[in-house]
């Protein structure tokens, strides 16, 4: 285990916001009443919950362990527990749309982030995907996020705050539109980073900074691109061949199906979160290898006289399709 006073690297956990022994003032719990509606409370003493049920008082949590079932005056019981983060970035406050957990994690994956990375990410948006990427890349690793709306980077600099308790020092959020700040013109970012391990983007348009970004991602280096719209998906992925410097882009949806378990009653749940985005991941060549040519050849009328985006130049007569 890692002795930060002897190894002289910061202690992981410091920045996880994960908190274990018992409730502390200024903690944030989650209670859950026997319909399973939840309620975001932070400890503070002498302070009450109010329900319609009654109120909670925070002294009987303070001090005491989580995982543990208060009641209010008028006798419902509420379970109490420290948010998990899947469950707090769903319920933070929001300035724009957040990246559900389940997608949180397949970027995570995908993109194939790790400890000590140096991430780039757009749009910060509400903070939820940044709160994944930091607690991925731990202390030692350096994720930039560009965030074009400053009030959106304030409630994502709020939020990630709230949840880890302090400012992570991994964590760099700049206010700016990342395709300027990774250009040459003016509005150029001399702060951004020079050279990233991976790429993030959850923004309108990822395919404006394509080429700034293959100057700045490494050999091997993965962009993940989160979009929501198949347009989007056919956009970004046409971009990468286009430029040619990139891996054959590979697109995923990911959806998940909730159970209800009980007794002989097993079956899937009635609702579901039908869609959320696609994910589409690729690897940087090195620099001047340009992707072998595909082998396949693409449907009939694919790129056909309606197809109006990005399009690789026609191999020659006899050769393969690209
Ligand atoms: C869907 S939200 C991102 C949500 C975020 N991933 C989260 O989990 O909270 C998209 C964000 O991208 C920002 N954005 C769009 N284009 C951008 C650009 N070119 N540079 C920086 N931010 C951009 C928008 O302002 C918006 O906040």
């Amino acid at each position: 285990m890692n002795d930060p006073a002897v190894s002289g690297f910061p202690d992981p956990a410091d920045y996880s916001g994960v908190r274990t022994g018992p409730l502390q003032v200024g903690e944030r719990v989650t209670l859950t009443d026997p319909k399973g509606r939840r309620h975001s409370v932070v400890l503070a003493a002498g302070q009450r919950f109010h329900t319609a049920k009654g109120a909670i008082e925070h002294d009987d949590l303070i001090g005491g362990p989580e995982g543990v079932v208060v009641t209010s005056v008028g006798g419902v019981a509420y379970l109490a527990l420290r948010p998990l983060l899947g469950e707090f970035t769903v319920g933070m406050p929001r300035g724009a749309q957040v990246v559900y957990p389940k997608d949180a994690a397949q970027i995570v994956v995908g993109a194939d982030i790790f400890p000590g990375a140096r991430v780039l990410e757009a749009g910060a948006g509400s903070g939820a995907l940044s709160l994944a990427l930091l607690r991925a890349i731990g202390p030692t690793g350096r994720l930039t996020s560009y965030e074009r709306r400053e009030d959106f980077a304030a409630v994502a600099a709020k939020n990630v705050r709230n949840f880890l308790g302090t400012e992570h020092p991994a964590w760099d959020l700049r206010v700016g539109d990342l395709t300027v700040a990774l250009g040459a013109g003016e509005g150029a970012d001399p702060g951004a980073p020079e050279q990233v391990d991976r790429v993030v983007l959850d923004m309108l348009a990822p395919w404006e900074c394509v080429d700034t970004i293959a100057e700045r991602l490494v050999p091997g280096g993965v962009i993940c691109c989160y979009v929501a719209t198949t347009t989007q998906l056919g956009r970004i992925t046409e971009t990468l061949r286009v430029h040619g410097g990139f891996t054959e882009p590979e697109a995923s949806e990911s959806m998940i199906r909730d159970w209800h378990v009980e007794g002989l009653s097993i079956r899937p749940a009635h609702r579901m979160v039908g869609h959320t985005g696609f994910l589409l991941t690729s690897r940087r060549l090195a620099p001047g290898v340009v992707a072998p040519t595909r082998k396949r050849r693409p449907a009939p009328g694919a790129y056909g006289e309606d197809y109006t985006g990005p399009r690789r130049a026609e191999p020659a007569a006899g050769g393969t399709e690209t």
